[in-house]
């Protein structure tokens, strides 16, 4: 499939698990932020949002990627970076889970601009439920109804296109390794019938960086990190990888799951992995003894860039 080549990628986290004011910069590639110089403290919470900024031949375009699981941590952070909601051209979701989209309604509320592309998965209306050891959660429902009464232009997809033009919205990831297997305890319902979710709403977004090859952006990364890579690669038919960045969902899998992870995004040879969101401590510190020169844990306020050379 044919993207245009981008002459530069920024990635702004929003919203994310994680604030750690001793995780270091890289200048020019990793950008930290001061605390003190902020209007106001940032916050972090159990959810994303990553403002996303393409650089197309000098023309600048923002996505809102996910929405973070409240309108407190979304709004709260928007204001300490001094963005303005109306200033965003397009929202992207990565899949169904409220932890995603829980400050999406009030973010449309918010904006006087008109109306905003929003690019999602069909299959992410589907009711979602959790299955944990103290009982089941959900279900949440993402409202059809709603989004479409907030008067944005709804974009669905099943399969791969594009958002602005400009970037790939995979559509539903094909499983290429045979040990990503989403988890039993997530779970879908489909009419009257509740099934296990295989997350084929679950989408990551791509760019391609003009002679630097794929940026890959995953929300959960419910699908699998490296079956998600690899689709991009296949879609695209671009091989080299310069940023892989997302929550990973490894620690709740296992030991096993995370080193095969580490060998799988060892064969992709990434210039640069940066993992936060439910990745989970345990495999973020796995992940960052595997890779000592190239993963970096993703932050609240951090930004990220990629850019064409
Ligand atoms: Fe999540
Ligand atoms: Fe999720």
């Amino acid at each position: 499939m044919q993207i245009p080549a981008l002459q530069a990628v920024t990635v702004e986290i929003l919203v994310d698990n994680f604030f750690d004011v001793f995780e270091p910069s890289r200048p020019g590639i990793v950008e930290r932020v001061v605390p003190g110089r902020l209007k106001k403290p940032l916050v972090a919470a159990h959810g994303l949002a990553y403002l996303i900024t393409l650089n197309h031949q000098g023309k600048l375009s923002r996505i809102l990627m996910d929405a973070a699981n409240s309108p407190l941590p979304l709004f709260n952070n928007l204001e300490a970076l001094e963005h303005d909601v109306n200033d965003i051209d397009a929202v992207v979701l990565s899949h169904g889970h409220p932890d995603h989209y829980g400050g999406l309604f009030e973010f449309l509320a918010k904006r006087t601009a008109p109306p905003i592309p929003v690019y999602l998965h069909e299959d992410v209306f589907f009711p979602k439920i959790l299955v944990t050891p103290k009982g089941r959660i959900g279900p949440w429902v993402l409202d059809l109804n709603q989004l479409m009464a907030a008067g944005v232009e709804l974009h669905q997809n099943q399969g791969p296109q594009l958002a602005l033009d400009q970037v790939l919205l995979t559509g539903t990831v094909e499983a290429t390794t045979d040990y990503e297997k989403p988890l039993p305890s997530f779970r879908r319902k489909v009419g009257d019938q509740e099934e296990q979710d295989l997350f084929p709403d679950e989408q990551a977004l791509v760019a391609v960086v003009e002679g630097r090859g794929l940026v890959v952006i995953g929300g959960c990364s419910h699908p699998g990190i490296v079956n998600m890579v690899k689709y991009a690669q296949k879609l695209t038919g671009i091989q080299p990888v310069s940023l892989v960045l997302g929550g990973f969902h490894l620690t709740p899998h296992g030991d096993a799951m995370i080193q095969d992870t580490i060998k799988g995004l060892k064969e992709i040879n990434p210039e640069l992995i940066i993992a936060g969101h439910c990745t989970g401590f345990r495999a973020l510190t796995k992940l960052a003894i595997a890779f000592p020169d190239n993963f970096m844990v993703s932050c609240v306020g951090t930004k990220v860039m990629v850019v064409g050379g």
